[in-house]
């Protein structure tokens, strides 16, 4: 028996990664398989609704709490993800437990974001809450200097994170993520590129893993 795979999208603001998603959704759907796309942060929930607010600084939170949220997030989503991919359907998943690390990571080193009595986020502390999630069998990471990303899309800046300094700190915790993760688990694609190049990488990548993926759903870092 062969389950669904769960392919994870993950990069910098504005790297692309929902374009990219929206393809392969349509290439899966084209080759007559039961795929669907999730996108964390979820904003419909309540608690995504927390977490919407806060990054549009309607609301402010300290660094721990909104991390959390973010992490609950997807706990709430993470039955659903289960058996989606037990009962053989892929999932595409824009964004998830790496972008919690690397993003909340990232505010311990830029000095002004939090006050100096307020304890850092560490490394550790960030990936603790998000242990024992379902596993992604492959997550492809959308390299793209923040300079470019800036450029290249509409509106950048109009959220929270979407700042250079913060942006470049991300994408050097998303570095360490991908070491720690390993060749197979964690592919890099230049998404410095066209489009359709990109989008031809990712179909090369993730076209093995559409035909179904034995064994059980993996729990991450565990
Ligand atoms: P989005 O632009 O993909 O909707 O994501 C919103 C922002 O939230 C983006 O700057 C990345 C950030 N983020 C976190 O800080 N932690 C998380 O766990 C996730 C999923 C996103
Ligand atoms: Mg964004």
């Amino acid at each position: 028996m062969t389950r669904g795979a769960f392919i994870v999208i993950e990069g910098l603001d504005r790297s692309g990664k929902s374009t990219q998603a929206a393809r392969l959704l349509e290439r899966i759907e084209a080759a007559s398989k039961s795929v669907q796309l999730l996108k964390f942060p979820d904003r419909s929930t309540p608690i995504g609704q927390l977490i919407d607010s806060y990054l549009r600084s309607r609301s402010d939170m300290d660094d721990h709490t909104i991390h959390l949220l973010f992490s609950a997030n997807r706990w709430e989503i993470s039955s659903k993800i289960k058996s989606l991919l037990e009962s053989g359907t892929t999932i595409i998943c824009d964004r998830y437990a790496f972008s919690g690390i690397a993003f909340s990571a990232s505010k311990a080193l830029i000095e002004e974001s939090s006050p100096p009595s307020s304890s850092p986020l560490t490394y550790e502390w960030c990936r603790a809450p998000d242990v024992s999630l379902p596993a992604p069998d492959l997550t492809l990471f959308l390299d793209i200097s923040p300079e470019q990303a800036a450029r290249q899309r509409e509106g950048y800046g109009e959220e929270r994170y979407e700042k250079l300094e913060m942006q470049a700190r991300v994408r050097e915790v998303f570095a360490r993520i991908g070491k720690e993760i390993g060749a197979e688990g964690w592919v890099t694609i230049d998404a410095g590129r066209s489009r359709e190049e990109v989008e031809k990488d990712i179909w090369e990548k993730v076209s093995p893993l559409v035909e179904g993926v034995n064994g059980p759903v993996n729990a991450l870092w565990n």
